[in-house]
């Protein structure tokens, strides 16, 4: 219907923005706002399917912790049409620790990586997000046209010293851009995905989250470029509390706990010891 296919476009939008303006609740373009036109697309949808009752349902609540840890209470997702995708996860994820999100496609990763963010309206529980700077990074890190160190920098370009974002190119792999930093492109369609994903880990290196989301960002790069990737998240940033969504075992080790989702609603959360070996 015209209403799905709006709240799918303000999905999407919502990829953009959580992309772009990186991290949440800063001020500039504040997802509250964002969360308000998601709102009224939902009203809007839920009052022309006569669906009267589904408007007084419960909702997810959203806090503000006052540490980079993140607290999931009795957390249900459903899909617009009422299937279950999460059955009241209980998590708390400490400031530091690194957890793996894992389950077969479909199976809601995703959409809770969105329920996190605050995008994802069809749920209930509570979710008391970080104090500190949270950033998404997905599939695909969002690259807008024009000068690269200002879309690999955005909303802070200005903010970052050049050398450094130089040095953090190199550091990815993407020393072969440095002399393009000025140059004005369609970087989305000039750089393949896999150096868009390494864009993505650049970011986190320049902007420095207390958080950070990423949702199967190193899905087009070989296994040595992805253990690269996160040895350098892990180094760069130590005390980061991080949450992946991610499918190889090789990440497995660079993770204390697995949270894994069964598709039909049902989780478990398993220990991770280092360096386990490959399931
Ligand atoms: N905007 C949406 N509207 C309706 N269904 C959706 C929407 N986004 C995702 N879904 C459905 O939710 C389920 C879980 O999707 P997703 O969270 O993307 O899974 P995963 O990331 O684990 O592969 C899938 O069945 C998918 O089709
Ligand atoms: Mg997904």
């Amino acid at each position: 219907s015209q209403t799905n296919n709006a709240f799918g476009q303000t999905q999407q939008a919502f990829a953009f923005i959580l992309n772009n303006f990186s991290s949440i609740g800063q001020g500039y373009l504040s997802i509250t706002e964002w969360r308000a036109v998601v709102d009224r697309l939902y009203a809007l949808e839920v009052s022309l399917r006569h669906h009267h009752e589904a408007a007084a349902a419960p909702r997810i609540v959203y806090e503000r912790g006052d540490d980079a840890g993140l607290a999931i209470e009795h957390l249900s997702l459903t899909l617009p049409d009422g299937r279950k995708l999460l059955d009241a996860l209980d998590l708390r994820v400490a400031p530091g620790e690194r957890l793996l999100l894992n389950g077969p496609t479909g199976s809601g990763k995703s959409t809770l990586v969105r329920a996190i963010a605050g995008i994802w309206p069809f749920g209930e529980g509570r979710v008391t997000r970080p104090a500190g700077r949270m950033l998404f990074v997905p599939q695909r890190p969002y690259l807008a046209n024009g000068r690269l160190i200002e879309s690999i920098g955005f909303p802070y370009a200005e903010a970052l010293d050049p050398a450094l974002v130089a040095a953090v190119l190199q550091r990815v792999g993407l020393g072969h851009l440095v002399d393009r930093l000025d140059s004005e492109q369609a970087w989305d369609r000039e750089l393949s995905l896999g150096e868009q994903q390494r864009i993505g880990f650049a970011r986190c290196v320049l902007l420095r989250p207390d958080v950070v989301i990423l949702d199967e960002a190193t899905s087009s790069l070989d296994e040595a470029y992805e253990a690269s990737m996160y040895q350098i998240l892990l180094e760069e940033l130590p005390e980061a509390t991080i949450i992946s969504v991610g499918h190889r075992s090789t990440i497995i080790r660079y993770h204390t706990r697995r949270l894994h989702l069964a598709g039909d609603g049902g989780w478990r959360v398993e220990m991770l010891t280092a360096g386990e070996p490959a399931k």
